[in-house]
């Protein structure tokens, strides 16, 4: 049976959880993850009652034990992944360049980007197992050179103007080194026949209020499935949202 792990998908309105159900709709055997055991263990059983097939695991990015020991686990149940989808991810505040704290900007480049490299490196002899290992990168039009306004200015009701008051400098540069990741390991893990893309959700109603102006979960979620399950001869090393490419 096909598996895949899902970071940081303890949350049931986030990306990830809607992630590992659609997964788990398609036939694999989905992990889903949090930094807590507790987080994710009901969330498990909820996909179980809708007949897919789930396990629960701990796994925290910042914490190297961690990620080991969630490791060991997959190996001794499955001794293969064959999708890993670096979801997780975090943004302290919203302060600009002016006056970002620098405390919370190492926090995030080291949830966002080492931690992804982290998880990424501790599981690929799991991936190379596989002999058809998927790794989606969950990143963000934030990040892009090209998309300066995320995305956003397509999206009815969205007020950019307010938005534009909350800049997210810090957390898009993390974006920005993701998709630059993405590249790398897209070069460095060709050879083993493993694909490596970004993939942008789109601005996605995984918070109470942003219904207003983001897209249903389930619609954020199809492009990270999308790249988790290309065929063989799918792209790798590519940047995607709703399957299609963008530009850095
Ligand atoms: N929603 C959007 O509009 C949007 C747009 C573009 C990109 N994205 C990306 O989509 C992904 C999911 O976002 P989301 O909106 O679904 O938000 P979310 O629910 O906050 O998802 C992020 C998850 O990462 C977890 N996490 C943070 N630090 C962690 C760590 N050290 N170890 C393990 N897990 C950790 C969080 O856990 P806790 O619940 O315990 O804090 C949280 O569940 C993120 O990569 C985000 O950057 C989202």
């Amino acid at each position: 049976m096909r598996t895949a792990l899902i970071t940081g998908s303890g949350r049931r309105e986030g990306l990830g959880f809607e992630t590992a159900r659609q997964l788990g709709a398609e036939g694999f055997h989905v992990i889903v993850s949090a930094r807590q055991l507790e987080q994710v263990g009901p969330l498990a059983a909820e996909l179980a009652d809708q007949g897919i097939e789930a396990s629960a695991l701990a796994l925290d990015l910042l914490d190297h034990a961690s990620v080991t020991t969630a490791m060991q686990r997959v190996n001794a149940q499955f001794g293969k992944l064959d999708v890993l989808v670096n979801n997780a991810a975090m943004m302290v505040g919203s302060p600009g360049v002016a006056e970002k704290d620098m405390d919370e900007l190492l926090l995030e480049f080291q949830t966002n980007v080492v931690g992804t490299w982290s998880v990424t490196q501790k599981f690929l002899p799991l991936l190379i197992a596989s002999g058809r290992g998927r790794i989606v990168n969950v990143s963000s039009g934030a990040g892009s050179f090209w998309d300066p306004d995320y995305g956003l200015v397509n999206y009815p009701g969205f007020e950019m103007e307010r938005f534009g008051a909350m800049p997210i400098s810090a957390y898009a540069m993390t974006k920005t080194a993701l998709n630059g990741l993405t590249l790398k390991m897209a070069k460095e893990l060709k050879s083993d026949n493993i694909l490596v893309n970004a993939v942008c959700p789109g601005v996605t109603a995984t918070r109470p209020g942003t219904e207003a102006f983001a897209r249903p979960v389930a619609d954020g979620a199809k492009g990270v499935v999308w790249a988790a399950t290309l065929p063989d001869d799918g792209p790798t090393g590519l940047f995607f949202r709703d399957g299609k490419q963008l530009p850095w």
